[in-house]
């Protein structure tokens, strides 16, 4: 049985990556595509329902973007969302005008009332709130079509045409603010497509398994492997497809995190790929000497990266196909479902695509990273290294500031251990999407046992946020700050000062370089 798919087409709405989220919620696959995608590719796709996103544009602009028509005689349902509703509209006969007055504007949480007869709201209250952000709405309906839904300024705050099974709503339902969003999401999928929702990390596993063993063939893999979660659940997908033929090689720069390297090697021990681990520590460090930028510690990291990861792949002969680590988030941001693109592991300072190889291998190409997560639960990877906080490509360098050495990385290895231990003691991981513990370049006087210390100073570091471009500092409670504090002035030498960072993203960043 084929897997069921629902194909969205991207008009360029900011909420685009949401509703590909809130889909592949509900257990069915789904891919975003870009608008102009032609009609042969959508058939090839063979969708089972098509979602129109929406988009920042009006309908009636010139060069608008819009859709081949023929789309509306696949005989697949559809659903379009804000400009992707009023495209609709427009598209089949009706008309869409801009708002001429503000008073016709809805923008944000709004009353609605739904015609819950319609099985885009079956079972849903008959008000609610839903997120508005529109200036053109729909001011005559297209034959056929029925208004489902109002507002106090919207007299069709969604549409529909039952018997071809084509819908439109003008508010977001794939955002939060949407209360019932995603139960109309779930009624387009299952009352309207009339989808089974079987979509599971079991069957994406064993076709992810298949697939790579018939585009392998004969031939030998290497992957890079960083220790982020995504390399290594590729690793992990790979060992499974194709174990015998598969190498990879961990290049260990020394800037990891305390055990982090012998745990990334532990969760490989027992498989049947070869493993080579790159203890270049020293290497790095000797490229790092008296660095001070922060730019310059990146640039040279990555290129020595690459470096070591050629020399690797140079001894071990001829290998066919590069694998990489690649996932949905990083597809989307250089450009949706454009097959040419090919992204390096962002992870591992980009490698090389013209180190010679026939292929790039990217199984993980179309998942989020809390699916790339249950996907590396799934293949048995250690919970250690699947729920492993984001961690930079450049490692600790970047939270020492100023010169790295190897005596400051030992005093920040230990530091942040420190601080991970007792988050965890605290049952608090989750309270932070990232923490961690960097290393001033400040040096204080404070006093330990009878005598005068003059000692560094370490920074605490904690931030909760959705997706990383913002963050706010996380409030975590005094006790535990205080514990990692004198833990850390107590058991680590060379440090007599803790600091809490309690600044936002923006103005500062994550990481401290
Ligand atoms: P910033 O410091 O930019 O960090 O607020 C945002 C997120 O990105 C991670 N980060 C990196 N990840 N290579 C990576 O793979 C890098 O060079 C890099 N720099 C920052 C950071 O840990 C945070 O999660």
């Amino acid at each position: 049985m084929r897997d069921e798919r629902i194909l969205i087409l991207d008009f360029g709405g900011q909420y685009d990556q949401l509703i590909a989220r809130r889909v592949r919620e509900q257990h069915v696959y789904c891919e975003l595509r870009p608008c102009t995608v032609s009609m042969e590719e959508i058939k090839a796709f063979g969708p089972a329902g098509i979602i129109f996103t929406g988009g920042p544009h009006s309908v009636y602009e010139e060069g608008a973007p819009t859709v081949d028509p023929k789309v509306f005689q696949l005989g697949v349902p559809i659903l379009g969302i804000c400009y992707g509703c009023q495209l609709l509209a427009r598209l089949l006969g009706g008309e869409v005008v801009p708002a001429q007055s503000d008073g016709a504007r809805e923008y944000g949480k709004t009353e609605t009332e739904f015609q819950v007869g319609s099985p885009l709201f079956r079972g849903l209250p008959t008000r609610s709130v839903v997120w508005m952000s529109h200036g053109d709405y729909i001011s005559r309906l297209p034959g056929g079509f029925r208004a489902l839904a109002r507002s106090e300024a919207c007299p069709c705050a969604a549409m529909g045409d039952e018997e071809r099974r084509f819908y439109g709503v003008q508010f977001h339902p794939e955002v939060r603010h949407t209360e019932e969003g995603t139960a109309v999401l779930r009624n387009f999928l299952f009352e309207v497509c009339a989808l089974r929702g079987d979509w599971r990390m079991e069957s994406f596993r064993a076709s992810a398994v298949s697939a790579l063993r018939k585009q392998i063939g004969e031939g030998r893999v290497l992957l890079a492997l960083s220790g982020g979660v995504d390399s290594s659940v590729c690793a992990a997908l790979l060992d499974e497809a194709v174990g015998e033929k598969l190498t990879c090689v961990f290049v260990d720069h020394g800037l990891l995190r305390k055990n982090e390297g012998d745990e990334v090697e532990a969760a490989f021990a027992g498989r049947k790929l070869d493993f080579i681990r790159v203890d270049a520590g020293e290497r790095f460090l000797r490229r790092l000497k008296g660095v001070r930028q922060p730019e310059e510690k990146r640039k040279r990291i990555g290129e020595e990266f690459i470096r070591v990861f050629e020399e690797e792949s140079r001894k071990l002969g001829t290998i066919e196909f590069l694998a990489q680590g690649t996932i949905y988030p990083d597809v989307i941001e250089s450009g949706a479902g454009s097959a040419a693109v090919i992204k390096s592991h962002h992870n591992v300072g980009g490698l090389p695509a013209e180190v010679g190889f026939k292929g790039i291998l990217e199984p993980l190409r179309s998942l989020f990273k809390d699916e790339v997560r249950l996907l590396g639960r799934e293949l048995g990877l250690p919970e250690s290294l699947v729920s492993r906080q984001p961690f930079p490509g450049p490692g600790l360098a970047i939270r020492i500031l100023g010169a790295v050495t190897a005596e400051k990385l030992t005093i920040l290895r230990e530091a942040d251990a420190v601080f991970r231990e007792e988050m965890a003691a605290a049952g608090l991981t989750g309270a932070a999407g990232q923490y961690f513990a960097a290393l001033t370049n400040l040096r204080s006087v404070g006093v330990k046992g009878d005598g005068r210390s003059y000692e560094r100073a370490v920074a605490l570091r904690a931030v909760s946020t959705e997706d990383f471009m913002t963050a706010d500092w996380a409030r975590l409670p005094w006790e535990l700050l205080d514990r990692v504090s004198s833990r850390i002035v107590n058991e680590v030498p060379g440090v007599n000062r803790v600091f809490y960072d309690v600044t936002s993203k923006p103005p500062a960043t994550v990481e401290y370089e």
